[in-house]
Parts: C-alpha cells; structure tokens; sequence
C-alpha cells in the first residue's frame, strides 16, 4: 500500500473499532483529476485499496462517468457504493436511464462548466 494510503488505513481500522458506518472518497478540488475526461473515478485505486483492508462500506465518489466500469469494480473490489454530483446536474434522471438499462456514458464530462455558471445549470443545456 501506498505511504500515503498508511494513516488512512489506521484511521478506517479506528473508526471500524467505534462502528463507523461509511467512508467516502470525495475530490473535488485537484484540477487535474475533477477536469480529466480520461482517468475517471478518480479514487478507484485508493479506495480499492483502503475497502481490500476494511470492513467499513467505501463510497467513490468524483468522476463516475461509466455505468460499466462502475459494475466492474462493484464487482471486483470491496468498493460497495458510488457517488455522483455533476451528472445529475447534466442529467437529473439519470437513474431512471439506468434503471432502463441505458448505460450509456453519462452526458456530463467533467468540464466543470456548472460550477461557476448562475444557478448551476449544465452548460450544454441550451437557454439555460
Ligand atoms: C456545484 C457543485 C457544488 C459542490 N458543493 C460541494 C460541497 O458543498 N461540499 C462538498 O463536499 N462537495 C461539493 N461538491 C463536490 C462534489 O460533492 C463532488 O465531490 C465532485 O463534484 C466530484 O464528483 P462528480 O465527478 O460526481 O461531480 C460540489 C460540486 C459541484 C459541481
Ligand atoms: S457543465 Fe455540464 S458537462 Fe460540464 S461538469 Fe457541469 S454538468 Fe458536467
């Protein structure tokens, strides 16, 4: 594991020990991963690995752009839940497209256009 991964790894091991319910990897604020349209789930690895050593559920969130990839690491790692913010902004339904089986990219790609546009509207959104 990473040095970096150390203290967080101990931490999770504390909280496990006073029955911690959820961690959730959030990032918002390091330009190049929240505006990468290549790396997506910015902290599949670190929260992969912190989940591999925990019981504590491990929620990603930052960059969930890929329905497949998301079932693919739900399904090969302890990652248990995913997080999105700026999909939802672009595609508010976005869960009724999932739960039609429309997995398709999220419309969203993390051009960070919304965040400083009034109302916080997707910029592709015309007359918005
Ligand atoms: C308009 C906007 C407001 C946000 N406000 C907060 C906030 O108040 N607190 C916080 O922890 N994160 C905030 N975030 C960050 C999101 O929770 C999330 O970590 C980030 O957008 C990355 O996830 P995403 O790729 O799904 O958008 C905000 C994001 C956006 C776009
Ligand atoms: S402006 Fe639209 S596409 Fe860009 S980050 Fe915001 S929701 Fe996503």
């Amino acid at each position: 594991m990473p040095d970096r991964l150390d203290g967080l790894a101990l931490l999770c091991k504390k909280y496990e020990l006073q029955e911690l319910t959820f961690l959730q990897f959030i990032f918002f604020a390091q330009e190049d991963r929240i505006m990468s349209l290549i790396k997506e789930t910015y902290f599949k690895d670190e929260a992969a690995e912190v989940a591999k050593d925990n019981q504590i559920a491990v929620i990603v969130t930052g960059g969930n752009c890929d329905f497949r990839q998301m079932e693919q690491l739900l399904n090969t790692t302890g990652i248990g839940y995913f997080g999105m913010a700026r999909p939802f902004i672009s595609e508010p339904d976005l869960v009724n497209r999932y739960q039609k089986e429309d997995s398709e990219r999220t419309r969203c790609n993390s051009c960070n256009g919304c965040v400083t546009k009034p109302g916080r509207k997707c910029i592709q959104d015309q007359n918005s």
